[in-house]
């Protein structure tokens, strides 16, 4: 699903989020663990501030396990609960159950205080498009759960997933903006896929691209295309020529060579690929 977003879209998905905050205790927040920080929008810390807050790396089976391990640490550094996944598969999905009971002790610890006992966990999933929240939910709920319908004090219309006698989950996602004004954020998050190709310049895209990998993975391209790392300009020559991308009149041709290399990082087939690092460590 590719979103076109206007400040129209923005304000009307951000009042949305502000009502739905106001029935959940967790915010489960899904980013794309090849760009962790590019994929999210940080104004959800603002709108979901005093909810505890559980971070989802998805497409964890996309990234470098070392790279998505330091972005773990990043994020539980800033006291957010942490867990990667590939939200197609129904693996670790008990692990996340166990995480949302954890990151929701001290509200659970709250209400028992307040002789308040066995009420359900409510959580909404977050992100940008495409990261995979559908995916999440289907996976995540699966199809023993129990839709429930409206209840006393829950906005008329809300449909509450219920995923097992401990957590509620808002049946539809919340949808963050993706903040490409910035321009590095704009790039990878096209690189991923997150942006309409057509309005993109795939040559450049793709020379972004090997040069992430050339510096990042060097060899990797190497490999694959049987080529010399050289300049990205020349890699994408020699992408072009060993895998017989060329025009009609014999004239290699260079876009096809870039959405080559572009489609092959998408799909994994470069193998496991972050794109943003985090901070070294103090
Ligand atoms: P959204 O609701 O956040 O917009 O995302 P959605 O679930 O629609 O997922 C977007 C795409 O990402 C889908 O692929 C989905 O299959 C894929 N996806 C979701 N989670 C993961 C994951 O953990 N790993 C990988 N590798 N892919 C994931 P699609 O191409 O749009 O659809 P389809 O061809 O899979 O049906």
């Amino acid at each position: 699903m590719h979103f076109q977003w206007y400040p129209g879209h923005m304000t009307k998905a951000r009042r949305q989020m502000q009502e739905d905050m106001k029935l959940i205790d967790l915010v489960i927040e899904l980013v794309d663990a090849r760009i962790p920080l590019s994929s999210r929008n940080p104004d959800i810390d603002e709108l979901g501030r005093q909810k505890a807050r559980l971070v989802l790396m998805n497409k964890a089976d996309l990234a470098s396990e070392g790279q998505t391990k330091r972005w773990a640490e990043f994020f539980r550094e800033k006291g957010y609960f942490v867990v990667k996944l590939d939200a197609r598969s129904k693996a670790g999905m008990k692990a996340i159950s166990n995480v949302v009971m954890e990151a929701c002790q001290e509200k659970i610890e709250r209400d028992r205080k307040r002789g308040i006992q066995n009420r359900p966990v409510r959580a909404m999933v977050v992100g940008i498009p495409n990261v995979g929240k559908s995916t999440f939910i289907n996976t995540y709920a699966g199809k023993a759960c129990t839709k429930t319908g409206n209840k006393p004090g829950v906005t008329k219309g809300k449909q509450w997933i219920r995923l097992n006698k401990n957590v509620e989950l808002l049946d539809t996602p919340g949808i963050l903006w993706p903040k490409f004004e910035d321009q590095r954020v704009g790039l990878l998050l096209a690189l991923i896929g997150s942006i309409k190709d057509e309005i993109l310049n795939i040559d450049e895209l793709s020379l972004e691209l090997i040069q992430i990998l050339k510096e990042h993975y060097p060899g990797v391209l190497a490999e694959r295309y049987s080529l010399q790392e050289g300049e990205p300009a020349e890699i994408l020559t020699q992408v072009a020529q060993n895998r017989n991308c060329v025009k009609k009149g014999g004239e290699l041709d260079y876009s096809k060579a870039a959405a080559l290399v572009i489609d092959e990082f998408r799909s994994g087939r470069l193998g496991k690929i972050t794109l943003e690092f985090p901070p070294e460590p103090r």
